[in-house]
Parts: structure tokens; sequence; C-alpha cells
């Protein structure tokens, strides 16, 4: 067979086994860039992401006046504009990143100047009302095309508000916060489910104060930010595939070492435990408010059972409800998920495609306007895959595809290295064949 070089053959493996410590946290290291960027002075990060999503934040900040420097694959310096950015003639390019383009846009909106904000294919399909509407509560100007971008932001002195966001997002609590740290008053964010809270623990590392209760984030402003050194912690969302593919092998035994273990992250791992695997968490420490540790993890002998996945814990496993979903034929009960919405709203619709690649490995799956249900019990043969440019979908696949009858191709599989290059590579160092 002919295969490009935007496909992968994934051959069906025997086990997996081995020990793993993995790329920087994709979540963290666009916050460091954004934070270090802004900040006075330079920070210095190791660890840091190698994906392609955190090196647009990096470039777009590197076009607002910070300076950037390279010191290895994986480690950045950043010398900050000291609170200050120097508007751009061009736009700024937030490639395949929502997160880039949500977070900069609260961090641009009290600066002065015009901004604009592009992205890929992908990213112009977004929603990006979500942010226009407490941006402009706070004063601010935005012009979206349709509601998605390019958009394009007049920055000027906002006011502090006091917002609830209607669906449960980490990106636009995170927009409304960088914007409050440099507003005069206490800017306070209301969210019904605790999404991740990687900026608030990244503001107090950079020098931020800010004060939470169960339900809300408050940022009294202005305030200003200094440099930090860090090491990112391992990305759990990357580790998800690993994880899963040892959860499908009884006999499995694998170690990925610094992992991060945010509680509001790490769910994954109650989820995991409950459809049967064998987890544990070593050597937990923190650095810079952020748990980090070893986890082993090894694969049932009786197989996986079954998991409903909904409500709040939808919102938390969001990223990892692809894999999840494409692991549940090779459970006993199946899976299933209610309340993810959202999932249709990322990088690809991706409940839908989910659907489709199931389908296409000769699964039953019944297909919500929030959710899947995936029977178990079921055997997956060797299929292409369309990861429809997704790099969840790509991986997720690719995981599925290790327990399935035959080869597996994965169409789009370049796109994995928005997050997390060096997974194919990773994949045939655990995968016993
Ligand atoms: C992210 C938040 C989530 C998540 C995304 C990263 C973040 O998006 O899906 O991959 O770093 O804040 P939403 O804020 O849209 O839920």
């Amino acid at each position: 067979m002919q295969i490009s070089v935007q496909e992968r053959l994934i051959r069906p493996a025997r086990n997996i086994l081995g020990s793993l410590r993995l790329p920087g946290d994709k979540s963290i290291s666009h916050r460091y860039a954004l934070l270090g960027g802004f900040a006075e002075g330079t920070s210095c990060f190791t660890n840091f992401s190698t994906g392609a999503d955190c090196a647009s934040t990096l470039a777009c900040m590197q076009v607002l006046g910070a300076k950037v420097n390279r010191t290895g694959p994986d480690s950045v310096e950043i010398t900050g504009v000291s609170g200050r950015v120097t508007p751009s003639a061009h736009p700024l390019d937030c490639g395949n990143s929502g997160s880039t383009m949500r977070m900069i846009s609260g961090l641009l909106a009290p600066q002065t100047g015009r901004f604009t904000l592009i992205g890929d294919a992908s990213l112009s399909r977004r929603p990006m009302e979500r942010i226009r509407k407490p941006l402009e509560a706070m004063g601010a100007r935005l012009t979206l095309t349709e509601g998605h971008a390019p958009l394009t932001i007049e920055g000027g002195p906002l006011k502090a508000i006091d917002y609830t966001t209607p669906v449960p997002s980490a990106q636009v609590k995170s927009c409304i916060l960088l914007a409050g740290l440099q507003t005069s008053g206490t800017t306070t964010v209301h969210e019904a489910v605790r999404t991740r809270d990687h900026s608030e623990l990244a503001l107090r590392a950079f020098g931020a104060q800010l004060s939470r209760t169960a339900s809300s984030v408050s940022i009294p402003g202005p305030q200003s930010l200094h440099a930090i050194e860090a090491a990112v912690p391992g990305d759990i969302s990357s580790a998800a595939f690993f994880l899963c593919a040892a959860a499908l092998f009884p006999g499995s035994s694998l170690v990925i070492d610094s992992l991060g273990l945010n509680p509001t992250r790490a769910v994954l791992l109650d989820v995991l435990i409950s459809l049967g695997a064998k987890i544990s968490v070593l050597n937990l420490e923190e650095k810079h408010a952020e748990l980090v540790g070893v986890v082993q993890i090894a694969g049932p002998a009786e197989g996986l059972g079954s998991a409903d996945v909904s409500g709040a814990l939808a919102a938390q496993l969001i990223d990892e409800l692809p894999v999840l979903a494409a692991i549940a034929p090779f459970t006993s009960g199946g899976i299933r998920i209610r309340g993810a919405r959202e999932l249709r709203v990322k990088e690809s619709d991706r409940i839908a495609l989910v659907a489709k690649n199931l389908r296409a490995m000769g699964a039953e799956v019944a297909e919500f306007d929030d959710g899947l249900d995936v029977p178990g019990g079921q055997a997956l043969h060797g299929a292409t895959v369309d990861s429809g440019g997704d790099h969840r979908i790509a991986m997720a696949f690719s995981i599925a595809a290790l327990r399935a009858d035959g080869e597996t191709l994965i169409q789009g599989a370049e796109s994995a290295s928005i997050s997390f290059p060096e997974f194919f590579d990773l994949l045939d160092q655990v995968a016993e064949r």
C-alpha cells in the first residue's frame, strides 16, 4: 500500500509495556508563554510543550514585543513586555489554537491599539461570540466575522465585571481573568462547573493575587507580573492515549513519569479505575502549585467494564472523550457519553467523527446531539480512518487500532503534531508487536 506523509499505518499490538516521560502540558505551556511574554523580566521554561499550538502562542507574543529564545527543543526563554504590548500592523496568527485566540484576546482587550487575530480553516469555524460578550461587557470593541475569526479588537481601558460563563470553558474564564488583571476594580467569573484552573495557578505563580470560592474566581486589578522559572508537567491529555492503550491489554504495564495531575484535569484516572484498570500514583509533588507525579497502570485481567459520563464529568473530561469512546467497543458494558455538546465545536465535530470512524471500523454506535452510546463487546476491524485534521481524533483511533483485526490507516495523522509531535514514535516504543 502507498502511504503518504500525512498518513500512518497502525498495526495491532500484543501488549503495552514500558515507561514514558511526556512533553509539557499544552494548557500550562500556553499560559506560561502568555504570562511570561507579558511579565517583567526573563522567564525560563523547561519541558515546554513541543506542539504547534504553543508555538503559535509564542509567535504571537513575539510579534507583540516579547523576546523569545528557544534554548533547546523543549526549553524556552522569554523576556516579557512589562505589561505593555506593541500593536502589530500584521494579523496575529493563532494557527489551529483556540486557546491562543481566546486567551490572547483577553490579554489584548485592555491594551491600547488595534489587533487582528486570524487562524487556520478549523479555527476560523470555531465560536468566538463566547469571548466577545464578556469583553464587550467590560467595554472592549470586538468585531467578528459571522461569529468567528478573523476578529479585530479595538483595545483600551476596560471596566471590571461580574460574569457567569454560559458554557463551561477554561479558555473563556482565562480570557476574562487576563483582561481583569489589567482593569481597575475586581473582575469575577462564576462557573457552574470548575474548569481547569491553570490560569489561576499560573497567575499566582507570576505574582498576581486572586481569590476563589467553590464556583467563582475574582481578580483585582491592575496588577503586574514577574518572570518565573518553571518545568512544565507532562501533559495528562497526551498521556490519556497511552493510559487507554494500556487499559486495553490484560498484563500491560506502563509507567508515566513527571505527569501533571492537577485535580481539574485528572478525572480520566478515576474513570479508568471505575472501568477496572489498576492505577497507582506515586511521588506526588507541587510545582508552582501544579501537582506532578508518577502514574503506573496495568490493564485488568478480566477486561474493562462500563462507564457513564455526563454533567460536570463530561466537561472535565472533554479532551479525553474521543479516546474513551474509541476504546469503548472493547469494554464489556460499553460507554455512554452525554452533556458533551462542546465536542461538536472543537478542532472538528468530534462527536460526528468518532461515530463515523467507529462505524468504519465495524462498530455499532448511536450518535446524539450531546454525546454517543458505544456498546461494549464489539470487535473492530482495520479500516481507513478520517482524522478530519484533528489531532485528538488521529491519536484516539491509533489507540483503537491496536486492538483491531488488521491494519488501520490514519489519514491526516500529521495533525498529531498540533499537541504531541512525538506521539507515533512513543507508541512504537511501548507497543509490543
Ligand atoms: C483548554 C480548555 C478547553 C480544552 C482545550 C484547552 C485550555 O477548551 O478543550 O483543549 O487550555 O483552557 P474550552 O475552554 O473551550 O472548554
